[in-house]
């Protein structure tokens, strides 16, 4: 992966110098990092991106590209916007009645916001993991098996059984495969049918991984999901997520600048405002950042 650098000296005044390391405007660099490239192939292009909450402004023209599997990051202090923009991948906030939203988010290329989207589509290819484990209060097994379920993939009905068509065999094939994908199948494998509320909270986190990998889902979307952990539950989750990298596209949220740095490929920070400030490699974000702004974020001067 490479970043472009294209903007000159030239045509700047003294005051535009101001507020960065490498002295650019906050414009000159927002255009830099919007040429911010890498090899992989766009899964999730964001362009101009705009929410607002009735009057409060969330997200500030917010444009990036998220490469395919990969894990990119989203840091930033509290309140700048970056469950808003995670929500803004699978129309998470349509359901927020005095959210508006304007600009682009497609998925392979296809807008996201146009009318027609099938909405139960859109989330089955773009999953979410929240910060709080939400298991449904139903058994281990069943909260594998319920989008399955629901979306038709498997069918364990009782018509199913009656015409000898049930695959229930399917079903239990897929509840392994998941719970399994999710580094969780050896705690649970004898105790399916226990109710999921039992388990610990970094077991229910990897629950709900697992219940957001059943569908299948191209894109998972994890808004801090180790927050709430202990750091062997929290050393679990981040094998797992560059394990679901090889072959999903995963962006996560997390306040712990270690684990951006740990876990993540490209990392985006954002801050208050909701603006994006910088965009790049996960190594060149921490260790030689090009605005100040966000070098005195990941140092801890503020946020
Ligand atoms: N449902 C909502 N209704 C109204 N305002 C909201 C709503 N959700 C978020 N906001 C506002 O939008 C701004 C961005 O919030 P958001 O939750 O996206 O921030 P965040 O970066 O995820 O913060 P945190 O790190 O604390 O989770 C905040 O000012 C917040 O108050
Ligand atoms: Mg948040």
């Amino acid at each position: 992966m490479s970043k472009t650098t294209s903007t000159t000296e030239t045509d700047r005044t003294d005051t535009e110098r101001v507020g960065t390391t490498t002295g650019e405007t906050d414009e000159h660099v927002r255009d830099e990092w919007r040429d911010y490239s890498f090899d992989a192939p766009t899964k999730i292009g964001v362009e101009d991106l705009d929410v607002y909450y009735g009057d409060d402004h969330a997200l500030d023209g917010v444009s990036m590209d998220i490469p395919e599997q990969s894990v990119t990051a989203l840091i930033g202090p509290s309140g700048c916007g970056k469950s808003t923009f995670l929500r803004c991948l699978n129309r998470m906030n349509d359901r927020v009645s005095s959210a508006r939203i304007d600009g682009s988010v497609t998925l392979d290329g296809q807008e996201v916001y146009q009318e027609g989207v099938n909405l139960v589509e859109l989330r089955k290819r773009v999953g979410m993991v929240f910060q709080s484990p939400n298991p449904f209060p139903k058994s281990i097994r069943e909260n594998i098996s319920y989008g399955p379920e629901k979306h038709g993939d498997i069918d364990t009905g009782l018509l199913a059984r009656v015409l000898g068509r049930s695959d229930e065999a399917a079903r239990e094939d897929l509840v392994e495969q998941c719970l399994r994908d999710a580094a969780l199948w050896d705690e649970v494998a004898d105790r399916l049918d226990d109710n999921a509320l039992g388990l610990s909270g970094g077991q229910q986190q990897r629950l709900c991984i697992a219940r957001c990998l059943s569908v299948h889902p191209e894109v998972i979307l994890m808004d801090e999901p180790a927050s709430a952990l202990d750091p062997i539950a929290t050393a679990k989750i981040e094998d797992l997520i560059a394990e679901l990298s090889q072959e999903y596209t995963v962006v996560i949220v997390t306040h712990n600048m270690q684990q951006a740095a740990r876990i993540s490929e490209q990392t985006a920070v954002f801050l208050t405002g909701g603006e994006l400030v910088e965009y790049g490699d996960t190594d060149q974000i921490f260790e030689d950042p090009e605005s100040d702004r966000v070098e005195d974020y990941i140092t801890g001067k503020f946020g």
